[in-house]
């Protein structure tokens, strides 16, 4: 037996999910590479400071990683994932940091993306939201169509609060089960939702390449690929609904 639970369709499934598991998919996560993001270190392309400093450079690297997206897909793991949304419905939901839309580009509808989303950005003078796919990408300093403010990146950059904070104490507070998949655990606050699950008594489980830190407030882990693991295990979870 490789996981020792299973469950039932009353129960309230919240997942966290990271870069990891978009890894399978071809995108690369944060902390592979020295502290190094796709050749720029975090803080020259992942804070409102360095956007001050030098929006052109930001919106080279946010532009390229929106580009990236139309050549990748959902890969298993995302689809196992569905497969949990598909059985426990309402009592669902995801919380991702990844800003790359591939849950739901695979079809999970309660989906919480609290570090923004690449395919959006929003007017930092008017706050008005522009699709990516709306705006002249060709400039290297987009304005905004109402007041002619610079648009920028709808990311959650370091510094800033994430999205969905107020509703996601109340769903973290309630889970039956908390799964935390593809995710070091060191960016707060979402290294901090498993201790909150945790300590209101939900079922903490971990699929993760390496073990994570804060591993001791997990119930079971299960150390390897999401891709490769989670197709069986969410098949062995909601099995006989
Ligand atoms: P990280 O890059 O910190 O961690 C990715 C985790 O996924 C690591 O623990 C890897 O071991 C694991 N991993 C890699 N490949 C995997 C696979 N195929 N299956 C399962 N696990 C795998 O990424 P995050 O934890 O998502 O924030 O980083 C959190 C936040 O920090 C990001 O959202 C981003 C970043 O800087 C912002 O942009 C604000």
């Amino acid at each position: 037996m490789i996981t020792r639970f299973k469950f039932s369709p009353n129960d309230r499934i919240v997942v966290l999910t990271g870069a990891g598991i978009s890894a399978e998919s071809g995108l690369k996560t944060f902390r592979d590479s020295d502290g190094l993001w796709e050749n720029h270190r975090v803080e020259e392309v992942a804070t409102p400071e360095a956007y001050l400093r030098n929006p052109e450079l930001v919106w080279r690297f946010y532009k390229q990683r929106y580009l990236q997206l139309s050549e990748v897909e959902p890969n298993p793991g995302h689809k196992a994932l569905k497969q949990i949304e598909d059985f426990a419905g309402g009592n669902f939901t995801l919380i991702t940091q990844n800003v790359d839309g591939l849950h739901r580009r695979c079809g999970n509808k309660r989906v919480l993306e609290i570090h923004g989303s690449l395919e959006l950005s929003f007017c930092s003078k008017c706050l008005a939201k522009f699709p990516m796919n709306e705006i002249d990408l060709e400039q290297s300093l987009p304005r905004c169509d109402n007041c002619g403010g610079l648009l920028r990146p709808d990311i959650i950059w370091f510094g800033e609060i994430p999205y969905h904070l107020d509703i996601i104490s109340d769903i973290l507070c309630q889970a039956d089960f908390f799964l935390v998949v593809g995710t070091s655990g060191v960016v707060y606050p979402a290294a901090q939702f498993l201790h909150i699950c945790k300590s209101y008594n939900a079922i903490t489980i971990g699929i993760n390449l390496e073990e994570p830190k804060n591993s001791y407030l997990l119930d079971e882990f299960h150390q390897g690929k999401a891709g490769e693991l989670l197709p069986e295990l969410v098949r062995i979870w909601t099995r006989g609904k």
